[in-house]
This record gives C-alpha cells, sequence and structure tokens, in this order.
C-alpha cells in the first residue's frame, strides 16, 4: 500500500459536479491537491429548484472533463492514484449513479479499489480537511436535505441525537427565497437580502422549541411567510421578512443547541467540539451566534472552510482515504441508496403522526 495514498474523490448526488484528488500527510490532514465543482445554477434558476433529470443530465456532459480538470491542476497521473471514492448515497438516484458508474469504471481501469461514501458523513468529517480534531464530536449538520444533531463517534459510527420532522433547513432557507422572489440558489441570496431589513419586524413561530429535545421542525415557519407575504406590499417589507426569518432560525438553533449539548455532555468527554457542516453552515448569520453559545457552554466551534460547507468532491476523498486505510473498500456491483442514513438504528421521525 503506498505510504501517502492519494484518493479521487467523485460528488454528484444532487446539482454540483464536483472532483477532487487529495493526498494523505503524516500531519493528519490531508493536501487537498485539486477541488473542482462545477455548479448548475443556471440550468435550474429558471425552474427555481432542481430538476433531476436535467441535473443527471449536465453530471453525464460534465463529469469526464471536471475529472481531467482535477487531474490537471492536481498534478497527479493516472497511475499514481491509489483509489476512487464516489458518493453512493442519499441523493438523486439518477444524479448518484452518474457519478457512481465514472468511479466504479475509472476504479476497474486503473486496478485499484473502489469506494462508495455517505454523502452525509462527507459533510460530517468535512472539518477534518482543515482541523486536527478528535471523535467523539457534536455534529449539526444543516444543508439542503437535512437537518440533524448527532454524535460523531469515529468512522462510520454515529449517533443521532435529533433531526428534522419535516423540512430540512436549507429547504426552509429555499423555499422562503422563492416566496420572497428571491432568485435561485435562495439561501445564500436570501442571506443578503437580509442585511437591508428589520429582523424584528415580523414575529414568527418557532415550532416545537419547548419539546422534543433537540429535534427541529422548521414547516410551520415556512407556512407562516406564506401567510405573512400575502399581506406585504413593499420592497422593505420583504426585507424585513427575510430579517426576521433570520433572526427566527438563528434563535431556534442557538435553543436547540443548547439542548443538544447537554445531550451530548452526558458522555464525559474532555475537550468538546462543535462542528456545524453542510451548505447552511456558510451562513455567516448562524455561525455568529452558534459561535456566541459555543463560547457561553464551554464547547469549541469548529465550522468548515466555506468552499467545504456545500456540496464538493474533497469531503467525498476525505472519508475515501479513511476507508482506504482500513482497507474498507466496495465491490463494484453496489448500488446508489439514495436514502442512505448516518444512523442506521435512528427511527424514521417525519410525517403529521410523529409523537415527541
Ligand atoms: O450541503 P449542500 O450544498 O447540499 C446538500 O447536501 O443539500 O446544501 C445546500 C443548501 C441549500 O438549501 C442552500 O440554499 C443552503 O444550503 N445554503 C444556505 C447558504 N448557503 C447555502 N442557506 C443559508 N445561508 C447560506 N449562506
Ligand atoms: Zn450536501
Amino acid at each position: 500500500m503506498n505510504k501517502s495514498p492519494i484518493i479521487l474523490g467523485i460528488e454528484t448526488s444532487c446539482d454540483e459536479t464536483a472532483v477532487s484528488i487529495i493526498q494523505d500527510n503524516e500531519s493528519g490532514i490531508p493536501k487537498i491537491l485539486s477541488n473542482i465543482v462545477s455548479s448548475q445554477f443556471d440550468i435550474h434558476k429558471e425552474f427555481g429548484g432542481v430538476v433531476p433529470e436535467l441535473a443527471a443530465r449536465s453530471h453525464v456532459e460534465k463529469i469526464n472533463l471536471i475529472a481531467k480538470k482535477a487531474l490537471d491542476e492536481s498534478g497527479v497521473t493516472l497511475d499514481k492514484i491509489s483509489a476512487v471514492a464516489a458518493t453512493s448515497g442519499p441523493g438523486l438516484i439518477i444524479c448518484l449513479s452518474v457519478g457512481l458508474n465514472f468511479a466504479k469504471s475509472l476504479a476497474s481501469s486503473l486496478k485499484v479499489p473502489f469506494i462508495g461514501v455517505n454523502h452525509l458523513e462527507g459533510h460530517a468529517l468535512s472539518p477534518k480537511l482543515h482541523t486536527n480534531i478528535s471523535y467523539p464530536y457534536l455534529l449539526l449538520l444543516i444543508s439542503g436535505g437535512h437537518s440533524q444533531f448527532l454524535s460523531v463517534n469515529g468512522l462510520g459510527s454515529y449517533t443521532r441525537l435529533g433531526t428534522t420532522i419535516d423540512d430540512a433547513l436549507g429547504e426552509a432557507f429555499d423555499k422562503t427565497a422563492k416566496l420572497l422572489g428571491i432568485e435561485f440558489p435562495g439561501g445564500p441570496n436570501l442571506e443578503k437580502f437580509a442585511e437591508k431589513g428589520d429582523p424584528n419586524k415580523f414575529k414568527l413561530p418557532k415550532p416545537i422549541i419547548n419539546k422534543g429535545g433537540c429535534n427541529l421542525s422548521f414547516a410551520g415557519l415556512k407556512t407562516a411567510i406564506l401567510r405573512t407575504t400575502k399581506y406585504i406590499n413593499s420592497e422593505q417589507e420583504k426585507y424585513d421578512l427575510a430579517a426576521s426569518f433570520q433572526k427566527t432560525i438563528e434563535e431556534i438553533l442557538c435553543i436547540k443547541s443548547k439542548v443538544a449539548f447537554k445531550e451530548f455532555s452526558k458522555n464525559s468527554v474532555k475537550e468538546k467540539f462543535f462542528v456545524v457542516a453542510g451548505g447552511v453552515a456558510a451562513n455567516q448569520g448562524i455561525r455568529r451566534k452558534l459561535i456566541q453559545i459555543c463560547n457561553e457552554n464551554n464547547f469549541t466551534p469548529i465550522f468548515p472552510d466555506i468552499k467545504l460547507c456545500g456540496d464538493n468532491a474533497a469531503m467525498i476523498a476525505f472519508v475515501g482515504l479513511e476507508k482506504y486505510k482500513i482497507k474498507k473498500f466496495d465491490k463494484l456491483d453496489l448500488k446508489a441508496n439514495p436514502r442512505l442514513a448516518l444512523d442506521a438504528n435512528a427511527i424514521f421521525l417525519k410525517g403529521s403522526g410523529v409523537r415527541l
């Protein structure tokens, strides 16, 4: 086995075609030799959301080019690649299949191991691409499809402490943005929009805030936004509603994170880290507020670099590298799994029948 393995990672679970090449390093923090992310904003903009068939077609058209670009930028030749890793789930099945099939073909032609990676594990371990933190740590994963508090106990070992019972936080940002007429992609644009508004103008609900442990709920908030948009008539009021939404989210996350702190602290952990990962972790207001509560509660806040918050292949290559080190390879018949979870033992908590 190569002393400093080089992993080529591929991510195509949704609307980003991404390829990255990383190399192991004695420091424990691998070197990112290249990290190419091609977003499809322009393709989906006119539909106000991701259209799976268009996303998959675009992955097929671009994957070769992006892989070549990643190789060129890294200066690595194909014969130096130790293994090929690709996201196998969760995500859109026709999109996952593109990256997965590409990875399998490449691995078999290079005669190197193929490794399937859980996309959520990529987000969960992404801070390890630049910080040397030890397990276990508390994770708040906030992305377009997921919102969960987890104890990250080690590679492949997760305990879910709380999850959303309805919408994901990124979804709430995107839907609110759409209601306010903000251009796709909603999340990052809404944050800028909110800066011009009064965060105290509208009082919005905080669903299940005093119950359900650190489980989360955002659907009622979205309904309240929909109701309120019917009564606003000026541009300034739109800014105010965006600002009030941003403030409400910050408050919900602070209250629920403190519940998760207590839950996580039941294990006696020497130094307590709070990692916030996933696309929504790029939100500056959320970052500021969560750093503040970490300081007040003896947790060390860790946020992945902004370019590693959204979907990327460096995080997939990293999980691939960790699996490569323990020879956890996959067979070429591994199937894409659109519902792959991190904590397989956690019960399904979605829908109107949920009891908290
Ligand atoms: O992790 P990610 O890139 O893809 C998924 O795995 O889902 O997350 C994408 C989500 C989208 O909903 C996007 O609107 C949201 O992250 N997002 C943000 C910000 N940047 C991205 N939400 C709020 N504020 C931001 N600055
Ligand atoms: Zn993601």
